[in-house]
């Protein structure tokens, strides 16, 4: 009885450590936020689909700003919030990418102030920016990359933030919203 409590315990203490160390080391390995400059580098061609200049051109990029306006502290305030609306956690968790993350995972050029950016629909590019990796759409998945499979998946991303949620929520007509600033990559 005791042998066979040993050898059948054996294994799952080698998963255990195999398992634990692993995860230690993901968590100190997490890529980093970059910031959409870094992103909008090789995102700013016409030719391409210019995503820097959609976004740029999208709510999305003046996010933050709004939270600056006098507007915005009157919603914070009338909803019993202490403060300015630019610094509460209960508004920038829609209205900026990165306000939350450890100082240690945000690159130089990583801005707060610049809103909804591309990390926060794409995931943390630190892994994933290198030409090379860009290009071989499995290797950017694997280095952390999103994949969105099909529109529905898309409109699952929009709705985390654009929902009753909202204080100045009306409603979300995906179809008609996605089309405003979708950024394909045109086809050759
Ligand atoms: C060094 C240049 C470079 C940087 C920096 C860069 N990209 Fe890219 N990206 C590319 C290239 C090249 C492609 C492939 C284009 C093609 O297939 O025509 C690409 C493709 C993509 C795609 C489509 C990939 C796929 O497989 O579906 C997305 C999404 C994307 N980039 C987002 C980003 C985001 C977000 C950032 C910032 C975190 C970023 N890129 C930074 C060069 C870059
Ligand atoms: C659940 C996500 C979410 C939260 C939380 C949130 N917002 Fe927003 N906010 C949005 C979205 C999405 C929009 C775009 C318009 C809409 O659908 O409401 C927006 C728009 C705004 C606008 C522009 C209003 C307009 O009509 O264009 C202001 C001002 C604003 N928010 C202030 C705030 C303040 C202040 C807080 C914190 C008390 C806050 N928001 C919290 C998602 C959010
Ligand atoms: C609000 C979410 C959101 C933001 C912000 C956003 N994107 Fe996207 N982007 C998407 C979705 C969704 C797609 C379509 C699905 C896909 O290809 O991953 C997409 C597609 C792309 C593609 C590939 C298009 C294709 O034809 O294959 C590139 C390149 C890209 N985005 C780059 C960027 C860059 C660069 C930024 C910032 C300047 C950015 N995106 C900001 C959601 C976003
Ligand atoms: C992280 C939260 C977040 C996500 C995710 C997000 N949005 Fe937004 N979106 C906002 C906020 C906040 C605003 C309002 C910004 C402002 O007015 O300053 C906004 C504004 C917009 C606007 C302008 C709306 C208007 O009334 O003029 C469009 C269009 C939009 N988003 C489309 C989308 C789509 C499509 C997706 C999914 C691909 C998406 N958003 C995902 C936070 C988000």
């Amino acid at each position: 009885m005791k042998k066979l409590f040993s050898t059948s315990l054996f294994p799952v203490i080698v998963f255990f450590f195999t398992f634990s160390s692993n995860s230690t080391i993901v968590a100190g390995d997490a890529p980093k936020l970059v910031g959409v400059k870094t992103c909008g580098m090789c995102h700013k061609k016409d030719a391409e689909g210019n995503q820097l200049k959609v976004w740029q051109d999208s709510k999305h990029a003046n996010a933050y700003k709004t939270l600056q306006s006098e507007e915005a502290d009157k919603i914070a305030k009338d909803k019993g919030i202490d403060g300015k609306a630019a610094e509460a956690k209960e508004c920038l968790v829609c209205h900026a990418s990165g306000y939350d993350v450890d100082a240690s995972l945000l690159a130089k050029n990583f801005k707060v102030e610049e809103g909804v950016q591309c990390e926060t629909c794409h995931g943390a590019g630190g892994k994933f920016k290198k030409k090379s990796t860009m290009k071989d759409h499995a290797k950017a998945v694997a280095a952390g990359l999103v994949e969105y499979k099909d529109e529905a998946a898309i409109k699952t991303q929009c709705v985390t933030c654009h929902n009753e949620e909202s204080p100045t929520f009306k409603d979300f007509d995906f179809d008609k919203r996605w089309a405003e600033i979708a950024h394909d990559i045109p086809k050759k």
